[in-house]
């Protein structure tokens, strides 16, 4: 746990450099471009989006809205980060438009990882009751400010539930209303569904 805390740190630090040299060397006639501000990405949410570690979010064809709402929330300090408030803080608002342009012209990264089928198949259920009808086409559809679930990696999708039920991190209200009268049991069957999805 420490390590990989330790690590992170080591990189955000590294590309916040690199993020403040976009955010003041261009010149307004050379402003970088979408995809190099990805590059600023790419070591951890893989090169056009697809996370290759299981506790970093794909962004692959989440809509541009989430992606400019989340780099607003993280700077701002109201979604809380390990990382991304920090190297958010280095970036404009136009830059992160930007980074929402790339990143929601990428195809979803469809990931094989080790799924609970039986947990799966009742979180389906559960979805189309109380889900779908914001994380639409059993998530692999973002619209607005709603994130794309299909295909997510499940630990980053369980640490986010978690930090959601603690209140770490603020549920959307209408979110809440489905999510609170559930169990436990029956969140982590959702999480499994949406990680299964391709
Ligand atoms: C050092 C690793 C690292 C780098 C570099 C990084 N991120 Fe992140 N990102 C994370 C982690 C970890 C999270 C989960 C939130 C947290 O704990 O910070 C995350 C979460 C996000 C989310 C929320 C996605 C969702 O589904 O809610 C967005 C959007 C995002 N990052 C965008 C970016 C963009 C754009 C860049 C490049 C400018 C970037 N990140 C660079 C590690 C990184
Ligand atoms: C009223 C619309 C709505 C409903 C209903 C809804 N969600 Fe969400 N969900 C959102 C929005 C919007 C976000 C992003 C909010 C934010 O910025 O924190 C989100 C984010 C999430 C995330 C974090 C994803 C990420 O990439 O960080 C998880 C997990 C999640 N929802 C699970 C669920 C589950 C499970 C249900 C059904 C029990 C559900 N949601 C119902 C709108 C909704």
């Amino acid at each position: 746990m420490k390590q990989r805390w330790s690590t992170w740190s080591l990189a955000a630090g590294a590309l916040a450099l690199s993020a403040s040299a976009f955010a003041t060397s261009p010149t307004p006639s050379n402003p970088p471009t979408p995809e190099m501000i990805s590059f600023a990405c790419a070591g951890c949410h893989g090169t056009n989006g697809g996370s290759a570690g299981n506790l970093m979010p794909s962004l692959a064809s989440q809509s541009k809205t989430t992606i400019v709402d989340a780099m607003k929330k993280f700077q701002s300090g109201e979604r809380t980060s390990s990382i991304m408030g920090r190297l958010a803080k280095g970036f404009t608002e136009s830059d992160f438009e930007a980074m929402g342009d790339f990143f929601s012209k990428q195809k979803l990264h469809a990931t094989n990882q080790k799924i609970d089928k039986a947990k799966a198949k009742k979180g389906a259920d559960l979805q189309e009751a109380n889900c779908s009808r914001c994380h639409l086409e059993d998530g692999k559809e973002g619209k607005d400010d709603t994130p794309v679930m299909a295909s997510q990696w499940l630990p980053y999708l369980q640490m986010q539930m978690e930090m959601y039920l603690t209140g770490e991190r603020k549920m959307p209200e209408k979110m809440a209303e489905k999510v609170k009268p559930l169990s436990k049991a029956e969140l982590e069957a959702l999480l499994h569904f949406y990680a299964s999805v391709k």
